[in-house]
């Protein structure tokens, strides 16, 4: 029987929600994951110390898997002050996470602009306590140039303040390749999406409303170039699934709500995908030791996670909130299987 076995896997951007679908989702990852990047972006957004920890006790509660560790953010907005910083950063709360307003799922509370001298402030204190500073990274202009367009904000960022990690989320753009190679403290977190799908997945047959995310599926040398980091695991990049569960009825409606949901199977698709182009070795620094380097986690508690190479079904759905949350893929055979 052929086997992996993955240590301290870590998913470095995942959006778990509140209540019910929290319920619901947090055991496909915390039965898999170490620990996971817990994103702030709730309907009431995560925006200070006591709302974060709030939020880390409901996720704990309610998971099974009681060694999974939620690593908590902030919620980077107008109101924030210097002094909740420092409370943030003595409470363990290391990541601080910007979304320009507008910009994705219940962003209505971020930043217009960006670069203003509240913020240049804040994220002076960020780099003096160590914080990391997360960005979704994307203009308001054409949807497959946003994150293209937002590079020069990543450079004056990373220019002004040269000892403070920045992390490009769900890096889906080649041409922000060469920030990371550029600027010494930027750093990417790449899905499992951003890496195996394109813009025809989302409109070239119909159109595929589980498909649609921020930013967009972008085009084939995009996917080609960002599968090569991956697979290479180049050290500045780190696995972030940005798995994002919306409930059906409201990924179907006008409005359809960007996020693909994908945490149910993320380990076993990886090790099919890295295993397809012979670099299963390079899967452990991909899923953990990356992470481990550029957020500093040492002292997490061990979790071997074993996958036996046996056929595995993604669900077809999950039932929550009277209704469903269709993973990407749902129904698809994977070739791996995670075994206890
Ligand atoms: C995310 C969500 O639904 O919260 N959606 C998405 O399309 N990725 C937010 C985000 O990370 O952009
Ligand atoms: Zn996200």
């Amino acid at each position: 029987m052929e086997e992996i076995i993955l240590y301290d896997p870590l998913d470095m951007h995942l959006h778990l929600r509140e209540g019910e679908i929290l319920k619901d989702i947090i055991d496909f990852t915390a039965s898999s994951f170490s620990a996971a990047v817990v994103m702030p972006n709730l309907s009431v957004p995560i925006t200070s110390t006591d709302l974060a920890l709030q939020y880390k006790k409901e996720i704990l509660m309610n998971a099974k898997n009681k060694d999974f560790i939620p690593l908590m953010t902030i919620y980077l907005n107008d109101f924030l002050d210097e002094n909740e910083l420092k409370i943030a950063y003595d409470n363990g709360i290391k990541i601080l996470k910007l979304y320009p307003k507008g910009a994705t799922t219940n962003s209505q509370n971020g930043l217009d602009e960006i670069l203003t001298p509240h913020t240049l402030k804040l994220f002076e204190i960020a780099q003096d306590l160590g914080f990391i500073l997360s960005i979704h990274g994307e203009s308001k202009g054409f949807s497959l140039d946003r994150e293209y367009e937002f590079g020069k904000v990543f450079v004056s960022i990373a220019e002004k303040f040269p000892k403070l990690k920045i992390i490009i989320e769900h890096m889906s753009d080649h041409r922000s390749i060469e920030l990371l190679e550029t600027y010494e403290n930027i750093y990417a977190t790449l899905t499992l999406h951003h890496i195996t799908m394109t813009l025809d997945d989302v409109l070239g047959s119909g159109l595929k409303p589980h498909h649609f995310c921020k930013p967009i599926l972008k085009t084939p040398k995009d996917k080609e170039m960002l599968l090569k980091l991956a697979l290479q695991a180049h050290p500045k990049v780190s696995f972030g699934s940005d798995s994002a569960p919306h409930l059906e009825k409201n990924k179907l409606n006008n409005n359809a709500a960007a996020g693909i949901f994908s945490s149910p199977f993320i380990l076993c698709a990886l090790s099919g995908l890295f295993e397809k182009y012979d670099k299963l070795e390079n899967l452990q620094d991909f899923i953990s030791n990356n992470a481990k380097n550029i957020y500093g986690l040492d002292n997490l508690p061990k979790k071997a996670i074993k996958l036996h190479k046996e056929k595995s079904w993604i669900p077809t759905q999950i039932k929550s909130n009277q209704n469903n949350i269709v993973p990407l893929n749902a129904g698809e055979v994977l070739d791996w299987n995670q075994v206890l």
